[in-house]
């Protein structure tokens, strides 16, 4: 939500935060804005709403001299995503620029006071405040980092905050809270983001900052303070992936590329996580009696990541036998769930950052229940408050829609399923052992569903007029379901639901009209072979009602092959582990009806790829 960037260096500040700020476009891109300071007491701001290129029109061919700067790309809170909200927001002097992540929740009583003060606030966003609260401080003789810490320390909310003074030049001020912000040093040169994608080009070098810190960098580097202004060590790291990752490498779109890298991501998220014949969950910081003693477990997610709980529940629950409810983080808390010191809370992010999780997290530890993570983002907040981490390794996903970091999360899930039976003795070491081999085969028939999604392609083609589309599942197949349909709806935002097979004669079969496209996730007919046959019916039913019906079923699947206008294949795989080959071409159906109607599937309308708001 909301991408930032800040500069101090020798190189040109504007494009060293106009190539930051492209790399984050994938966190908010409705409006962006830049602000730079010439050296000489002067600064430059520029604000333009729509994507970044509307920004960088408005920018020109002018040289835009100055070795510092910031930028922002923005997804929408407060205030419609016009020019006067583009972010950054400057003082009623224009001699402070803020540009800001999050909310400001506070932000009414503070702008009623500014303006009785006879301050001008130009915008409706929540930001403005601290620019004008900033400039009140440094016009009576504070430095710009006392005078952000003092501001800090007034607002309540969520933010990251990068500002520039004009009279400060060779420095930008940055402060967090909640949401994220990164170092990144360099030789002679120091970034601020507040994702490492923004600086990757130019150092591997980083510094994570914690809570509540306010940061000043200059080129020679960094200074690191709590908000009452005592100094803390930030904790340095090397990114572990190189800048090819975060580039489209050929490929028209970032997802597509994300899709093809899928046999990869499960198999990092693997490596080294069997070792003497035991499960190792490395980064785990709880004991093992803790696991033995667990008699519930919860997922709390979002979205996709949601998705991928449903899905770990089932393994979950077959391997240890110990109950999961899985639950949209949004509500969890709410609701006050019954948590206790023998819940395991599995929360799955992989930002890291979605703020209806972190706070699901939150609440789960001071209900007193372990806290285990999966994220796929260094250091992140989530990781950061849970009890344990399991990182998925699937390097920068830059595609809005998630694809990787879905099968990663799933891969991890059975990691954790495999060490939770191996801890409580649920399966012997021998069986986890062999579970494990059957996901170690997993990373080659997803790429064996990659070499045969060609028709796929066609089919979207073919459907891409449709006003919906239904998405069918039952067991396994019922969370693959609700993730197909997800896909489809943000990225070629068509109606599109998913439902439990067996659910649709309870009611939403009155949807089904002549040539409505509906995709059917089947059983594979040796795993539960019952429900083989009673999706077979399912489908039948669908069609006596004039559906058009898209089959993923199993190789081989002769039964079904009569009822399927349309077929697609996938091997034969483990039933458990089945979403890792039937989500693919559902992935794909959902890029290429998005390209058929002309939408960009990178960069979906509404939507932003960290979503740190509640
Ligand atoms: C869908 C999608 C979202 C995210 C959700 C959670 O393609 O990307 O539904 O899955 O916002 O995000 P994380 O995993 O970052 O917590």
């Amino acid at each position: 939500m909301c991408g930032i960037v800040g500069y101090v260096g020798s190189q040109n500040a504007l494009s060293v935060v106009l190539d930051g700020l492209r790399r984050l476009e994938y966190r908010g891109y409705d409006s962006a804005g830049v602000a730079l300071l010439d050296g000489a007491g002067g600064l430059l701001t520029q604000r333009k709403a729509g994507p970044l290129g509307n920004l960088e029109k408005e920018l020109g061919d002018a040289p835009h001299e100055g070795n510092t700067g910031i930028g922002h790309t923005r997804w929408a809170t407060h205030g419609a995503p016009t020019d006067r909200n583009a972010h950054p927001h400057t003082d009623c002097h224009h001699r402070v620029a803020v540009i800001h992540n999050g909310i400001i929740e506070n932000f009414v009583p503070l702008r009623a006071e500014l303006e009785a003060r006879g301050h001008e606030l130009t915008s409706e966003t929540d930001t403005e405040v601290v620019a004008h609260l900033l400039e009140e401080l440094t016009r009576d003789g504070a430095a710009l980092p006392d005078a952000m810490r003092t501001v800090c320390q007034r607002l309540d909310g969520a933010f990251t905050l990068l500002a520039v003074h004009a009279d400060a030049p060779g420095v930008v001020v940055g402060a967090r809270r909640n949401s994220p912000l990164v170092v990144g040093l360099g030789e002679g040169e120091t970034f601020l983001a507040s994702d490492v994608a923004a600086f990757i080009a130019h150092t591997r070098d980083a510094v994570e900052l914690g809570q509540d810190q306010v940061v000043t960098v200059t080129r020679d580097g960094y200074t690191l303070t709590d908000f009452a202004g005592t100094e803390v060590a930030g904790r340095q790291f090397r990114i572990d992936w190189d800048l090819a990752a975060a580039e489209k490498g050929g490929h028209p779109y970032f997802m597509l590329k994300e899709i093809e890298e899928q046999p990869a991501a499960v198999e990092d998220t693997l490596r080294g996580h069997l070792a003497g014949g035991r499960i190792v969950l490395d980064e785990e910081r709880v004991d093992e009696q803790v696991l033995r003693d667990v008699d519930k477990v919860f997922v709390v997610a979002c979205g996709t990541a949601y998705h991928s709980g449903l899905i770990a529940k089932y393994a979950i629950e077959h391997w240890t036998r110990v109950p999961v409810e899985v639950e949209m983080a949004s509500e969890f808390r709410y609701r006050d769930p019954v948590l206790d010191r023998a819940t395991l809370v599995v929360a799955i992010s992989q930002s890291g950052e979605t703020a209806d999780t972190l706070q699901a997290v939150r609440h789960a530890r001071e209900q007193k229940a372990t806290v285990l993570a999966i994220c796929n983002t260094n250091g992140a907040q989530i990781p950061r408050e849970s009890d344990a981490v399991l990182y998925t390794r699937c390097g920068p996903e830059i595609g809005v829609a998630a694809t990787k970091t879905f099968m990663a999360q799933i891969t991890a899930s059975y990691l954790i399923g495999l060490g939770l039976a191996q801890a409580r003795g649920t399966k012997y070491e021998d069986e986890v052992a062999a579970e494990f081999d059957k996901l170690a085969r997993m990373p080659e028939l997803i790429g064996q569903v990659l070499t045969t999604v060609e028709p796929v392609r066609e089919l979207a083609r073919e459907i891409a007029g449709s006003k919906a589309v239904l998405f069918l599942g039952r067991h396994l197949g019922y969370p693959v379901a609700l993730e197909g349909a997800l896909k489809l709806k943000e990225l070629a935002y068509m109606h599109a639901e998913g439902f439990p097979a067996g659910e649709l004669k309870h009611g939403p079969i009155a949807l089904i009209e002549d040539g409505l496209p509906v995709v059917v996730v089947m059983p594979s007919p040796h795993g539960r072979p019952v429900l083989h046959g009673k999706v077979l019916s399912n489908i039948q039913e669908i069609r006596a009602r004039g559906a058009r019906t898209i089959v993923i079923a199993e190789e081989g699947d002769a039964d079904v092959r009569p009822y399927a206008n349309h077929l697609i294949e996938v091997p034969r795989t483990p039933t458990l582990l089945s979403p890792l080959v039937t989500t693919v071409p559902l992935q794909v159906l959902a890029a290429e009806i998005a390209q058929a109607r002309g939408y960009d599937v990178d960069k979906p309308r509404n939507l932003a790829k960290s979503v740190t708001v509640e």
